[in-house]
């Protein structure tokens, strides 16, 4: 009996999980799409910020906040491409057509992103500073080149 209860917990909180997922999918509008990409941007800006003040010296080093931003910097670089389906190409943005095409590069550079902030949260972890230091630069150069190309002034 116990079971049974258990079982059918179990497939409705399944049942709820898949049905909600795939309401909001059905419903994610072009233009929340933009607005969710972007908060995404926003607060990797916060936590990159916090992380660059302190490769560039002018704040001091923590090691414990360092580990707090790097963390969530690198769960932050994989929301962002959630935003960028081909919906959103007409709704007024700062991105680019330029990601439209040539999406195969705009996806490198997703990649690359994810990369080197996943490598800078395992450094994070540990207590080597100038290797930490040295890291958060590659992340800042990732987010310059795809600005530079994919991103509006
Ligand atoms: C693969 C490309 C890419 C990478 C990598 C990238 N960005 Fe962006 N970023 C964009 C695009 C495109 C926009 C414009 C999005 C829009 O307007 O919908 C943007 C917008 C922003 C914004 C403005 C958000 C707003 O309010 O509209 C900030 C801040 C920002 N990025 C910070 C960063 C930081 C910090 C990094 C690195 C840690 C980074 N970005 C890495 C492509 C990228």
């Amino acid at each position: 009996m116990k079971k049974k209860v258990l079982s059918a917990c179990i497939a409705l909180a399944l049942g709820a999980g898949a049905g909600y997922t795939t309401i909001v999918l059905a419903q994610a509008k072009p233009d929340v799409l933009v607005k969710q990409r972007q908060a995404v941007m926003t607060l990797q800006g916060k936590y990159f910020g916090q992380l660059a003040a302190v490769a560039q010296g002018k704040a001091p080093y923590d090691a414990a906040a360092v580990q707090r931003s790097a963390g969530f910097l690198d769960n932050l670089s994989r929301m962002f491409w959630d935003g960028f389906d081909p919906s959103t190409k007409d709704i007024k943005s700062r991105a680019l057509p330029a990601i439209w095409e040539n999406k195969a590069k705009f996806d490198e550079n997703a990649a690359r992103m994810e990369n080197e902030t996943s490598k800078l949260a395992s450094l994070a972890a540990g207590r080597d500073e100038a290797a930490i230091k040295a890291q958060i630069q590659a992340v800042g150069k990732v987010c310059g080149a795809c600005h530079q190309e994919f991103r509006a002034k």
